[in-house]
């Protein structure tokens, strides 16, 4: 069995070497949107919850300068040791600081969804950018994973460990988040809602390196004992849904936007 190990560093929740092994998906979906973003030699660019560092690498080949902020130190030291000569800054992306119009773009790939504050986010966004910068940002949109999040809702609940506010993700409507960014002085060129099914590595595997790897607020206080049951459980309610010819195929549904800080 190629089981991966928890890394001996994970102190935060978050494992790296999962991460780039097994779920390097959002990576790879990633690509496309520095494409959108179009660095360009002697920009200064925010990666905003940038992970392991994989996009902001991206970036910085393009010959743009590049820093990258993210929460989890696990995640930043594994992209210092992979990209050294990039800066990665612990920060949360809810509230963070730069001096004022530092940047020439912000660029954020699969993290904002992990910030409930998003009203936090898009003011610190906006106070960094110069007049004229970008945002370029694709996360979960409204009915991203609706169906493991109703898998997990059920099952939890029938063992007796109700999920009530334990959800980590903040999934909105464009109109939701076109607003937030509108009311902060945005103009919001493009926005995009859409469903992107998305394939997991290692067959059977899959689906319980995800909710390793995303999930573990729904598990927390639960002995380890259990979680292998209550992970099967969850696994034979998806699998009529999600699990076609070996692989799973997660329920992900995306939010794309870019917006412009005019003055
Ligand atoms: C996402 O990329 O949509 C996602 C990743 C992990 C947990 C939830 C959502």
């Amino acid at each position: 069995m190629d089981r991966v190990e928890r890394s001996l560093t994970d102190r935060d929740g978050w494992e790296p070497t999962l991460y780039d092994t097994k779920l390097g998906f959002n990576t790879g979906f990633g690509q496309d949107l520095v494409e959108l973003l179009a660095p360009r030699p002697g920009e200064t660019i925010l990666d905003l919850g940038c992970g392991t560092g994989d996009l902001a690498h991206r970036i910085a080949a393009r010959g743009a300068t590049v820093i990258g902020i993210d929460r989890s130190p696990t995640m930043l030291g594994r992209a210092r040791e992979k990209y050294p000569s990039i800066e990665f800054v612990q920060a949360d992306g809810q509230n963070f600081a730069f001096p004022p119009a530092t940047f020439d773009a912000v660029f954020s790939n699969a993290a904002l969804h992990w910030m409930k504050d998003a009203a936090g986010v898009v003011a610190c966004v906006w106070n960094v950018l110069k007049p004229g910068g970008r945002f370029v940002a694709e996360f979960g949109g409204k009915g991203n994973i609706q169906a493991v999040v109703e898998a997990i809702t059920a099952v939890l609940g029938a063992a007796g460990y109700p999920v009530d506010g334990r959800n980590p993700w903040y999934y909105p409507t464009i109109g939701e988040y076109a607003t937030l960014l509108e009311r902060q002085g945005f103009r919001v060129t493009r926005a995009l809602h859409f469903d992107r099914p998305t394939r997991l590595d290692d067959g059977e595997r899959g689906l319980e390196n995800w909710l390793t790897m995303f999930a573990g607020t729904f598990f927390e206080g639960i002995p380890d004992s259990q979680r292998a049951a209550l992970y099967a459980s969850i696994a034979s309610r998806l699998r009529p849904l999600l699990f076609h010819d070996g692989t799973w195929v997660i329920d992900y549904v995306r939010l794309r936007v870019v917006a412009v800080r005019e003055r």
